[in-house]
């Protein structure tokens, strides 16, 4: 299966939608529900046991994947605005509640994904500052870009700053 080409198409998702989806270790599709399914043109087989990244849309910076995974990987939750590509190039935006879901014992069951529509003020915030993290990842690479992420975050953490620009 190829790679979708970007196009200028915007899907909008309804206040009321919850796109959930769980993963195993490596971020492989184990289970998406039917809003899932839908935004994303492709059909339930296509998706399963694919990687997150089916959905990767090129103008996501790299270093909020690996925030997302470096967090994960420490048991923690990461609130991040995600652009999602579609099985036809169309777009989608969410704000994304990533967390590792535990075993009673305490071992790793899975990692949950619940995205929710994003705020039309979060999206001017976010549109920009992804346009810029993107443009340094290509000129210098992605720890210039977590650099600059860091020095706007001004030592708040991650999620609260991503939560208070979707509220504001
Ligand atoms: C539960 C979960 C959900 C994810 N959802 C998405 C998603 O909707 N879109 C996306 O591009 N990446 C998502 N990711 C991140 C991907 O695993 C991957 O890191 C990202 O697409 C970048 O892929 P790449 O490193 O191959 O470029 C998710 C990861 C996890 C653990």
């Amino acid at each position: 299966m190829g790679r979708p080409i970007p196009t200028d198409n915007e899907i909008l998702l309804k206040p009321i939608d919850i796109v959930v989806s769980k993963s195993d270790e490596e971020g492989n599709i184990e289970y998406c529900n039917p809003i899932f399914i839908k935004l994303s043109g492709y059909n339930k087989k296509e998706l399963l046991f694919s990687p997150h990244s089916i959905l990767r849309h090129p103008d996501m910076p790299r270093v909020i994947f690996k925030f997302l995974w470096d967090e994960l990987k420490k048991g923690n939750e990461v609130t991040a605005f995600v652009k999602n590509m579609t099985k036809d190039g169309s777009f989608y935006w969410v704000i994304a509640y990533v967390r590792p879901a535990f075993n009673p014992d305490g071992s790793l069951r899975n990692y949950v994904s619940t995205r929710k529509l994003m705020s039309e003020h979060a999206r001017d915030v976010i549109e920009p500052l992804y346009e810029k993290l993107l443009e340094i990842e290509k000129s210098d690479g992605v720890e210039a870009s977590e650099k600059t992420l860091m020095e706007m975050l001004d030592g708040r953490a991650f999620n609260d700053v991503m939560t208070e620009i979707q509220n504001s």
